[in-house]
């Protein structure tokens, strides 16, 4: 059986295949995977004479991609590893990168994985279970000051000091030990301040930001000539970091003393704008609202 959904429609779709434009015979790199909703759409483009590599931290999601995506055997490669190693991994060059980031819904539906709010499980959260420490043992280990830093930068949570010292000595290691401890902070706001905590713990436990950081230098030094690297962020901090990256390689240098461009640009920006879900996208789908899309091609 497979966790394949033909009535879910993965965030932005409809966009990325504008703005990406796959065409027959090309190569994609999905280093998100995920259920490979993206993937199958870039597949059902590209043709027989096209080939994907989709990489996922997620094991799970490795196996129900490829059972999801059996009928592309011929074409597919996959990949269990986090796209942070894309420096170290000989993975070729691509017509298309595409990332979309974060949490896929097995995550959540699956108290087991530590990242639910509304069911008990393990304070896990790590995309890669096999690798690294839990939210738990991340709790444990760091100091006050390093979860303050995180609860603030990641999570805007102003009672971030608050927080922390709270969990220094509650140490959670279920996920509603950790409701249990923020009620403590948060009183009857808590369930409103509850996504954000879980969501910069999650963060800095996956080390997300570390790892867009890589993929923005890597993956564009992986396009081919024409090729288009798109990405569907879902917080401000990720979106900035792609904005400006974009917006970098898209600028020409310019000479100081004559003023004139010394150099063209290697990129060009396709999407000039965020691209956001439609109303009706965010109705069917809530998990969409904060999504925004940026591609960038390679001249
Ligand atoms: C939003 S889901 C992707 C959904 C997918 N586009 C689809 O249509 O089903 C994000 C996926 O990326 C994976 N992921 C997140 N960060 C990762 C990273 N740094 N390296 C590899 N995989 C990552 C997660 O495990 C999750 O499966």
């Amino acid at each position: 059986m497979t966790n394949f959904d033909p009535n879910h429609r993965p965030v932005l779709i409809n966009e990325t295949l504008e703005f990406l434009a796959p065409k027959t015979g090309e190569s994609v790199l999905d280093v998100t995977l995920g259920l490979a909703g993206h993937s199958r759409a870039f597949l059902e483009k590209i043709g027989t004479g096209g080939a994907l590599t989709g990489l996922d931290a997620d094991n799970d999601n490795v196996q129900t991609a490829q059972e999801n995506l059996e009928e592309f055997a011929e074409n597919t490669t996959f990949i269990h590893t986090n796209f942070e190693r894309l420096e170290e991994l000989d993975i070729g060059t691509f017509d298309i990168i595409f990332a979309d980031l974060g949490l896929s819904s097995p995550h959540l539906d699956n108290p087991e994985k530590g990242f639910s709010i509304r069911a008990d499980g393990p304070l896990d959260m790590r995309f890669d279970r096999t690798a690294g420490p839990t939210a738990a043992d991340w709790i444990s280990s760091s100091t006050e000051e390093e979860l303050a830093d995180i609860f603030y930068r990641y999570g805007e949570i102003r009672q971030s000091r608050k927080l922390a010292a709270v969990l220094k000595t509650d140490k959670p290691k279920t996920t509603f030990g950790l409701n249990a401890s923020c009620e403590h902070v948060f009183h009857h706001k808590n369930a409103s301040f509850l996504p954000q905590v879980f969501q910069s713990l999650r963060i800095a436990v996956n080390n997300e930001l570390h790892a867009l950081e890589v993929l923005l230098r890597r993956g564009p030094e992986i396009l081919h000539s024409g090729g288009r690297i798109g990405i569907i962020s879902f917080h401000s901090l990720e979106d900035r970091m792609v904005k400006q990256t974009f917006k970098a390689l898209a600028t020409p240098e310019i000479d100081d003393r004559t003023g004139a461009v010394s150099k063209e640009a290697g990129f060009e920006l396709i999407t000039r704008k965020a691209i956001k879900p439609s109303e009706e996208e965010v109705e069917a789908n809530q998990r969409s609202r904060s999504a925004i899309l940026r591609v960038l091609r390679k001249k």
